[in-house]
C-alpha cells in the first residue's frame, strides 16, 4: 500500500531517488576529506613561484585546457607515455586545477624539462616549425605582451587568503621576478615546472618514472 503510494507521487518518488543516490555520493566524497595524501601537498610540490603563476594565467586565458590534460591516469598506457600518474597532492595549490579531460594534444602534466625554454618559443610562435604535422593553433601575440607586475602581487595576495602558503618575502620579491618579462616567458616558465617530483613516503603508489 504504502509502495503504491511512491509510485503514483512522482515528486515524492524523486525525493526518494535523490535520497538514495546520495547517499552513494556521501560514502564515496566524505572519506576523501579526511585522507591526508589528498589533502596535504606531495613531497617537493611549492606554491608557483610568481612567474609561473603568470604563466598559469595565461595557460588558463588561452584556452590551452581545451586540447590538453594534466591529468595521467593510473593505466600502463598512460605511465609509459607520460610518467607517473598524477597525484591527489600534486594540485593542493592549484586554484582551479587543470585537469582538463580533451586530448587533441598530448597531456602536459609532466611537459616540464622535455623541452628546452627555445623549443617552447619556438613552438608557441608557430607549432609547425617543430613539428610539422601540428594542427596546434599559433599564439605569437604572447612574446610581445608585457606581464603587469602589480598584479602579480595581487593576485598572490589573494591566494594566500585562500590557503596558498606564500610568505610575505614571496610577495614582496614577485614584482622584480617578474619584471618586464612577457607572457611567453612566463607560459614556459610555468610549463617547465610541470612535473612529477614524488610520491608521498607513506604512500603505496607505485608508478613509473
Ligand atoms: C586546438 C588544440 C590545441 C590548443 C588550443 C593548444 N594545443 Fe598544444 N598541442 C596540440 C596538438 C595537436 C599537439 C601535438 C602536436 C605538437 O606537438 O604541436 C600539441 C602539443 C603541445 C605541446 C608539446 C607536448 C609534448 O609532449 O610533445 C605543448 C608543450 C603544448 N602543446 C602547449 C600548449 C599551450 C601552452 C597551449 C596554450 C597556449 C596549447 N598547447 C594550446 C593542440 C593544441
Amino acid at each position: 500500500m504504502k509502495h503504491e503510494i511512491v509510485e503514483k507521487k512522482v515528486a515524492l518518488m524523486g525525493a526518494l531517488i535523490a535520497a538514495v543516490i546520495s547517499i552513494g555520493g556521501l560514502v564515496e566524497i566524505t572519506p576523501l576529506y579526511m585522507q591526508r595524501s589528498v589533502v596535504e601537498p606531495s613531497p617537493g610540490v611549492k606554491p608557483y613561484s610568481a612567474l609561473a603563476l603568470e604563466g598559469r594565467d595565461v595557460y588558463v586565458r588561452e584556452g590551452c585546457y581545451n586540447c590538453h590534460s594534466q591529468m595521467v591516469r593510473p593505466l600502463p598506457a598512460e605511465t609509459e607515455r607520460y610518467g607517473h600518474y598524477s597525484l591527489a597532492g600534486e594540485t593542493v595549490y592549484d586554484h582551479p586545477f587543470q585537469f582538463g579531460s580533451k586530448r587533441t594534444g598530448p597531456d602536459l602534466a609532466r611537459v616540464g624539462g622535455r623541452y628546452t625554454d627555445e623549443w617552447h618559443r619556438v613552438h608557441l610562435i608557430n607549432p609547425r616549425d617543430v613539428v610539422p604535422e601540428s594542427n596546434m593553433p599559433g599564439f605569437p601575440w604572447l612574446a610581445e605582451r608585457k606581464l603587469d607586475p602589480a598584479a602579480t602581487q595581487a593576485k598572490m595576495q589573494a591566494l594566500q587568503k585562500i590557503g596558498v602558503p606564500y610568505t610575505a618575502q614571496e610577495i614582496e620579491e614577485a614584482s622584480a621576478a617578474v619584471g618586464d618579462r612577457t607572457e611567453m616567458d612566463a607560459l614556459i616558465a610555468y610549463m617547465q615546472g610541470l612535473k612529477f617530483l614524488g610520491a608521498p613516503a607513506n604512500s603505496s603508489a607505485k608508478g613509473q618514472q
